[in-house]
């Protein structure tokens, strides 16, 4: 698995490319797939509010593109910014944290803490009680 501080930097330098002219708040994504690769995403907002997309699944999105229906989650980084530079404590939203453990509940998360620590955490942990499909 990749070291999770190299996706912590890269998922800083993803939030840099995020168009957030709504919320101001620009979030980045780093994954490392099980296959070894790494991949970032940062958020798309929308005039039209509810279709902008997060970070975390734009870079599912471009892992699945590069791997296809056998990319698996081995770890993520989430880094977010004010439009001033400070950085944020953003924590993967519902829906994201439906999308990881879609690919990998045992998948390493970490994002940072109000405090500014990182926090580490199995993305099966931070949805129990999950949706599954049934029958898959
Ligand atoms: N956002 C993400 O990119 N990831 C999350 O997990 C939480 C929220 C983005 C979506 C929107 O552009 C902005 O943060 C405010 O909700």
């Amino acid at each position: 698995m990749r070291d999770l501080d190299e996706l912590r930097g890269l998922a800083k330098k993803a939030a840099q490319q995020a168009y957030a002219p709504y919320s101001l708040l620009r979030v980045g994504a780093a994954l490392s797939s099980a296959a070894g690769c790494v991949y970032t995403g940062c958020n798309v907002e929308n005039g039209a509010l509810p279709i902008g997309g997060c970070a975390e699944r734009a870079a599912i999105a471009t892992a699945v593109q590069a791997e296809g229906a056998a990319f698996r989650l081995a770890a993520i980084a989430v880094a977010a910014f004010a439009t001033d530079g400070a950085q944020l404590p953003v924590s993967p939203c519902g829906a994201c944290r439906q999308a990881l453990v879609e690919f990998g509940a045992e998948a390493a998360v970490t994002f940072r803490q109000p405090d500014g620590s990182w926090i580490e955490v199995l993305a099966g942990d931070l949805l129990p009680w999950r949706f599954v499909m049934p029958n898959r």
